[in-house]
């Protein structure tokens, strides 16, 4: 085929082309790097004398541009009716994005909380957010009308029901079914009735930690405590024991651990109270133990950089949506 006839069929093939695979057929049958029929003139090119050269030269590369030119609108047309879609779908259109849920950040802490405990051979046990003032105070060494209540504001349902305030109730539960030794872990969400703030809510969430048997002692209660702070805030976190004071262990502590140069309060504790053993009737002479309780709120405060408690439970995903 000379340039012309060249011309003529490739560009009448390219027409009747049904599909990106016969229009690459096509294209290999005149530009194929071997045995394509243009390709052949123009390599053959060099060996023309020059007066052949300088007619045939310029057409059959004329042509060359012209068969790509052909070769590359029919392929647009092919994509643009796929775009089309055999059923009207846009199939080039981006999909729509599913949006995956994810935890609450005390969700996330609450597990971390748990998972280091459950290491350290402690189990998770709950209990009721409505309880009686018996077991949110009296058992707990907090009779009524001792001044100790004040330090905990109370929602009452009645004159002996109430929100629980913490989660040492559950002290007093676990251990009128279970004898020691043994270790558990409280979760639970708490109340107070006070006025809310940036540090303060009306219910927030406390883990609370009781370890008890024969030989507890309050070098294990630090053993324990600095490995789980360790653990959850880093391996060299620095961790303070200062006195304190509350009804339900003697002697008392409050734990401070050092972030960024400052000390800060995390938990409190103590070892328990031989009046919580009497009420649970241990023998407070056989039995001694370490408990503790923290807030949920405030670690997750301290490890996302949380300026207000009350982002918790304001729902906005623009907060949680950062977890
Ligand atoms: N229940 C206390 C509170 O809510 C925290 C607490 C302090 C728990 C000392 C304990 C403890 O188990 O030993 O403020």
């Amino acid at each position: 085929m000379n340039v012309a006839e060249i011309r003529k069929s490739a560009l009448e093939d390219v027409k009747k082309a049904k599909n990106v695979k016969a229009l690459e057929v096509i294209r290999v049958k005149y530009l194929g790097r071997k045995d394509g029929e243009l390709t052949k003139i123009l390599r053959s090119l060099k060996d023309l004398s020059v007066a052949e050269r300088k007619e045939i030269g310029p057409a059959a590369n004329e042509l060359r541009g012209d068969l790509e030119e052909a070769f590359s609108k029919k392929l647009k047309e092919f994509s643009a009716s796929s775009k089309r879609g055999v059923v009207g779908i846009d199939i080039t259109m981006p999909g729509k994005k599913i949006a995956v849920g994810h935890l609450h950040p005390l969700t996330i802490i609450e597990n971390r909380i748990k998972e280091i405990f459950n290491s350290l051979n402690f189990s998770v046990v709950e209990g009721p957010e409505a309880e009686t003032d018996y077991y949110n105070f009296d058992a707990l060494n907090i009779p009524a009308n001792h001044p100790a209540r004040d330090m905990w504001d109370t929602f009452w349902i009645d004159s002996k029901k109430l929100l629980r305030t913490h989660t040492s109730p559950m002290q007093i539960r676990y251990m009128e079914k279970h004898q020691p030794p043994f270790q558990i872990i409280v979760p639970g969400r708490v109340f107070r009735f006070e006025a809310t703030d940036a540090s303060h809510e009306i219910n927030f969430h406390q883990v609370e930690g009781l370890m008890v048997g024969e030989r507890v002692t309050l070098a294990n209660f630090k053993y324990v405590i600095t490995e789980f702070f360790r653990q959850f805030f880093g391996p060299g976190t620095h961790v303070r024991f200062r006195p304190s004071y509350f009804p339900f262990v003697e002697p008392g502590l409050e734990v401070d651990v050092m972030l960024n140069g400052n000390w800060l309060e995390v938990m409190g504790a103590g070892m328990v109270h031989p009046k919580v053993f009497d009420a649970v009737r241990y023998n407070p002479r056989k039995i001694r133990g370490f408990a503790f309780g923290m807030g949920l709120e405030r670690l997750a405060m301290i490890k996302y950089k949380i300026p207000d408690i009350r982002l918790f439970y304001s729902g906005d995903l623009r907060f949680t949506n950062q977890f």
